[in-house]
């Protein structure tokens, strides 16, 4: 792969989740423009991925893929210039089956080809996929395309999305920056969305519960990736403020996944929360993990650079809780990256991420008040 690309965890805009294939150049064009205007880039969202549904049906007479003319009138170059002339990136996606998910020309066979057509066209990110793949193994068929992109010549992030049936975080560190670790998200809390044709989307609390066992494989360039997020789609402010904490908690890819045309201020203030994003982008690039989970009330801990930790209380049950943790009957230990915090030790002081304020030092339990799905998210600063 192109090493480098990605050194904290890609962050931007994908169209799948609210368009699925109804995407055309007006819609990507407002997205540009209201990612710069809204503050999103500030706030460090700088790819447009446009998802399956880009291509028309068929290659051409040379077996080059064709941008749909119907969708994209004006070109798909005139598009990325337009998008890059904003300061942002452009990405594309395709599939390492003979056909897409949604069953446009897959690249299986013509991987230096599509390659070669990507670095002409000027992308700057390529998500690939798993849908029908029948008789090739995953890991030759990544390795294949992230050979034939570095070979094109043009730095394009690489974007694995296997879903984790491979185990792709055990290989694909020397192919690709990101890749996905489960199926596809849906927009609720906790719920299993079964499909009529038999495959599951999954709430946002079963994905970060999903593999438990795999932190140790993400990190700067190589990372975890929980999923496009759901934050503005169909759940409530509070549950996307859990939604967007987890993911920040977890080093995801911070990839959003509504429509910023109809964008609350509520919904805008939660993907654009500084203090948590400098958690999901800390330059240790170290996911956090589940300390623990007593009736209900669970405690997410991730280790920050120069000895901080950010930790996510949240509350899965249906009911209103009340927090009382005593730090020091509670000491952090990483296993997997050995950290510590014993906080007979060390005093940290505390600040509360969504409130933007001081909230004492660890000396003292912690207790507030939470309501169901909510999060209090803080950062202890020694
Ligand atoms: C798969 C992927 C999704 C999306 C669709 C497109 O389901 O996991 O993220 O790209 O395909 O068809």
């Amino acid at each position: 792969k192109y090493e480098g690309l990605a050194m904290t965890p890609p962050m931007g805009w994908n169209s799948w989740n609210t368009f699925a294939t109804n995407i055309d150049e007006k819609l990507v064009k407002e997205t540009a423009d209201i990612m710069v205007s809204s503050g999103l880039v500030n706030a460090g969202y700088n790819y447009i991925v446009l998802d399956d549904g880009w291509m028309a049906k068929e290659r051409d007479e040379n077996g080059n893929l064709v941008p749909d003319p119907v969708k994209f009138p004006s070109g798909m170059e005139h598009l990325i210039e337009y998008v890059h002339s904003k300061g942002l990136k452009f990405g594309l996606y395709n599939c390492a089956g003979t056909k897409t998910c949604a069953g446009y020309p897959g690249t299986r066979g013509y991987e230096y080809q599509d390659a070669r057509f990507y670095a002409k066209l000027g992308i700057d990110f390529l998500k690939y996929d798993w849908c029908n793949t029948q008789g090739i193994t995953a890991k030759e068929a990544y390795n294949t395309m992230s050979n034939a992109l570095k070979t094109a010549g043009r730095p394009i992030v690489f974007s694995l999305c296997e879903w984790g049936d491979n185990q792709p975080w055990e290989w694909a560190t020397p192919m690709g920056n990101l890749w996905r670790i489960s199926g596809d998200i849906y927009p609720c809390f906790d719920c299993e969305y079964k499909h009529p044709e038999n495959w599951s989307s999954w709430g946002f609390m079963k994905i970060a519960d999903m593999r438990k066992d795999i932190r140790k494989y993400s990190g700067p360039d190589h990372w975890n990736d929980f999923d496009m997020m759901e934050v503005g789609n169909e759940m409530n402010d509070t549950e996307d403020k859990a939604h967007f904490s987890l993911w920040c908690m977890l080093s995801s890819p911070l990839f959003t996944g509504n429509d910023y045309r109809k964008m609350s201020k509520k919904t805008l203030a939660i993907l654009t929360n500084k203090e948590l994003i400098a958690v999901n982008q800390d330059k240790l690039g170290i996911q956090g993990f589940k300390l623990s989970a007593e009736d209900g009330l669970e405690v997410w801990v991730k280790p920050l650079s120069d000895g901080n930790w950010a930790i996510t209380f949240l509350n899965r049950t249906d009911a209103a809780k009340k927090i009382n943790f005593d730090w020091k009957n509670n000491p952090i230990k990483d296993a997997d990256f050995g950290f510590v915090a014993d906080f007979n030790k060390t005093v940290f002081k505390i600040k509360d991420l969504w409130k933007n304020k001081e909230a004492g030092t660890t000396k003292k339990n912690f207790t507030a008040d939470i309501a169901s799905h909510d999060v209090i998210t803080l950062r202890l600063i020694p």
